[in-house]
């Protein structure tokens, strides 16, 4: 989405306090301003800070750990989850609502609710949609994982599968993680854990995308990986990987780390160096799963010296996707504590995001505002008054 930016008039409505446009929990009618046009971007919140060329994202919490909860489905539920989910991100993502366990139950059968809410809820509120994710090694439904199908059979499977959901959300679908986590931590292809490179060859990943390319030829079409942040022999196999295929002209256009981090260990120093040379391939790159994991103290609750690490975190993030030209797109996975996947996958740990369960903001919150406040200097106005006030 092209942003439309109204800065004079946003300011002075701001300074004098003059509401610009309907609270985003009065559910506007659906419509096609940029990102960052003041109808959605509330003086104050984090799209609002980020400069144009940046979208600020969350995954939209729902199915995969959330089933196993004692709560109700977040997005359709929790209404100040929503409320906050419209007024600070310009991007959303599927938690666990684009994958094949999620939409595709039975061979032929598609379940596209839950998709298409959130699509349709990011066309009401001015934000970029990224899908997730087409081919991976797992979230697979038992039909697709311990049926008996020949290779042709296979084929048409995934072919049936990226035609019919990428080309239902044709030209609303901004970024698709394509292939999502094919590579090993030294760098060798899943070719056990992944099922189309186990039963149909590493080939399988270019058709991937080439067919996702025809079903929407407006789609930015990526590679997602965890743990390739760094310049490693993991992301050395995406670099080599994506140079083959462009080289064969295959629709590659990005390359996205997911960013999982933990306060146990350090940060990934590389990671706007790594970003850079992936840009220098002519890519888009992105940030697409932001968190900062620690191991929580018997209270509970972490320490101050844990959220200022966390904060730094954050901000180190921000600022190597801010380095990079072509890095237009920082998504967090998730954004309160409330529902993290965190404390499901890794026991002891937690508080990964920057809002915590009752949706109080916390020093990362703060960190990532002041950056993309800073960064936006380039407009040559400035941090708006209210930069330093509470969120
Ligand atoms: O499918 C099993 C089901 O058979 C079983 O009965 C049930 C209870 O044990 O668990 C189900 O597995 C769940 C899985 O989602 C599939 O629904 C796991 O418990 C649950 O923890 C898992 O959570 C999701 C996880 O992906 C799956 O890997 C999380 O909600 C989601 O945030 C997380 O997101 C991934 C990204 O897609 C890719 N990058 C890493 C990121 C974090 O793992």
């Amino acid at each position: 989405m092209k942003p439309v930016r109204l800065i004079t008039a946003t300011l002075a409505a701001a300074a004098l306090s003059i509401p610009l446009a309907a609270p985003a929990s009065a559910d506007p009618a659906p419509d096609h301003r940029g990102h960052n046009h003041p109808g959605h971007a509330k003086p104050g919140t984090l799209r609002w800070a980020a400069p144009d060329d940046l979208v600020i994202g969350t995954a939209v919490a729902g199915g995969g750990h959330h089933l196993e909860q004692d709560y109700p489905d977040p997005f359709t539920s929790d209404k100040e989850y929503r409320k906050l989910l419209a007024r600070h991100f310009s991007s959303v993502s599927a938690e666990n609502q684009m994958k094949w366990e999620y939409i595709h139950p039975a061979r032929g059968e598609y379940d596209f609710g839950m998709a298409d809410a959130i699509v349709e809820f990011a066309e009401r509120h001015g934000q970029d949609v990224r899908g997730h994710t087409l081919f991976w090694h797992s979230q697979n439904p038992a039909w697709l994982e311990e049926g008996d199908f020949t290779d042709e059979e296979l084929r048409e499977i995934l072919h049936d599968h990226i035609t019919t959901v990428v080309g239902r959300y044709e030209g609303r679908i901004d970024q698709w993680d394509v292939a999502n986590e094919i590579f090993d931590s030294s760098g060798e292809l899943r070719t056990e854990e992944n099922i189309w490179i186990r039963e149909l060859g590493p080939g399988i990943i270019a058709d991937a995308f080439r067919w996702a390319h025809e079903a929407d030829p407006s789609a930015e079409l990526y590679f997602n990986d965890y743990g390739v942040e760094d310049v490693n022999a993991k992301s050395d196999a995406y670099y080599e990987l994506i140079r083959e295929l462009l080289a064969d002209d295959v629709p590659v256009h990005g390359f996205s780390a997911q960013v999982h981090l933990s306060t146990q260990y350090g940060f990934p120093g590389s990671l706007e160096e790594n970003l850079q040379r992936f840009d220098d391939l002519g890519l888009g790159t992105a940030l697409t799963e932001v968190d900062v994991r620690m191991r929580l103290p018997e209270s509970g609750e972490p320490t101050p010296e844990q959220l200022e690490q966390q904060a730094d975190y954050y901000e180190q993030a921000l600022s190597a996707c801010l380095g990079v030209e072509g890095c237009g797109s920082f998504t967090i996975w998730g954004f309160t504590d409330k529902y993290s996947w965190v404390p499901v996958f890794f026991e002891g740990e937690g508080s990964a995001t920057i809002m915590d369960g009752q949706f109080t903001p916390k020093p990362s919150y703060f960190a990532l505002k002041s950056t993309l406040l800073e960064a936006g200097d380039d407009h040559g106005w400035g941090p708006p008054p209210w930069a330093g006030r509470d969120w």
